[in-house]
């Protein structure tokens, strides 16, 4: 639990962080989010994570909540101030609290949030034995690429993939192609050996860990592609896995119950992770 939450230009007791009933995050899920890694106490892919909130900013035409440099500074306060080694940052921006109403509000302040929490290490089981992802319909709005926390339809994935046994849900367009998880991108790797994920256009948010990691594959020699895949296509994979900064990189075993390949994580997979987890511990602690 986060002791000490950053809302509005003050640093205040979990228990007293509090936003208005009528902010238009909680009314219209009017708000954008991000959600950073926090390793040795410094902030991973910081200047990514920035540059997309800047981006959800500007596709739904709200001003930023203050400039980049001071926001940084907030974001590093509140890391330090909840005396975090490892864990994540989370960040909230809403539209601000007015009468409700479909408009714009002309005059209101937008309610910027920062909270950060200590987590503990990722059941290094999830790595061994891998994840299982269920399918289900992609029925998001048509613009999931902005970092919303217009989040239902993915929190009802997650939902009914737990509900079933499996850790994730992969959404699926009406042309049968996988968008991504609910809060992670989805990979195969083809019998072929491609590195197959979905282009990052206005069917899924673009991840910072995707990002990360198709730097790194580049520099690997191995054949990337970015394009839709099917879900016949990812239950035929040789592997298959997800990334987020959740998450990292997990191996995906099973696809709706059947194994994909031999159902074991797969050795490019744990490489790539491995890969990853070098690229970030390579990255630098708190200031
Ligand atoms: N979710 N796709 C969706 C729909 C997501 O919500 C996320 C992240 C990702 C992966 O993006 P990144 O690599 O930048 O974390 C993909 C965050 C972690 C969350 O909502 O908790």
């Amino acid at each position: 639990m986060s002791r000490i939450t950053y809302v509005n230009g003050r640093y205040l007791p979990y228990v007293d962080a509090l936003v208005h009933v009528e902010d238009r995050g909680f009314q219209f899920a009017d708000a954008v989010y991000e959600v950073i890694a926090i390793r040795r106490g410094g902030l991973v892919d910081e200047a990514w994570h920035l540059a997309r909130l800047a981006r959800s900013l500007g596709e739904i035409k709200m001003a930023p909540p203050m400039g980049e440099a001071a926001l940084k500074m907030v974001l590093r306060e509140v890391v330090r101030r909840n005396r975090v080694q490892n864990g994540l940052l989370y960040l909230q921006v809403s539209r601000g609290a007015a009468p409700r109403d479909f408009v714009f509000p002309r005059d209101a302040r937008p309610t910027l949030v920062v909270m950060a929490r200590s987590q503990r290490r990722q059941d290094p089981r999830l790595l061994e034995e891998g994840v299982g992802v269920i399918t289900v319909p992609d029925i998001r709005w048509a613009r999931p690429d902005i970092k919303t926390v217009g989040l239902l339809a993915n929190s009802l994935g997650k939902q009914q993939a737990r509900a079933a046994g499996a850790y994730e849900a992969w959404q699926v367009d009406r042309d049968g192609r996988v968008t991504e998880g609910t809060s992670t991108n989805a990979w195969i790797v083809t019998p072929e050996g491609e590195v197959v994920t979905r282009q990052a256009d206005h069917s899924i948010l673009n991840g910072v860990t995707r990002r990360g990691l198709l730097q790194l594959l580049s520099g690997e020699g191995l054949h990337l592609v970015e394009r839709p895949f099917s879900v016949a296509e990812a239950k035929a994979a040789r592997e298959a896995f997800l990334t987020s900064t959740t998450n990292f990189i997990l191996p995906v075993v099973s696809i709706d119950g059947a194994p994909v390949a031999n159902g074991h994580p797969g050795t490019l997979t744990l490489r790539l992770r491995a890969l990853y987890d070098a690229y970030v511990a390579a990255q630098r602690g708190a200031p």
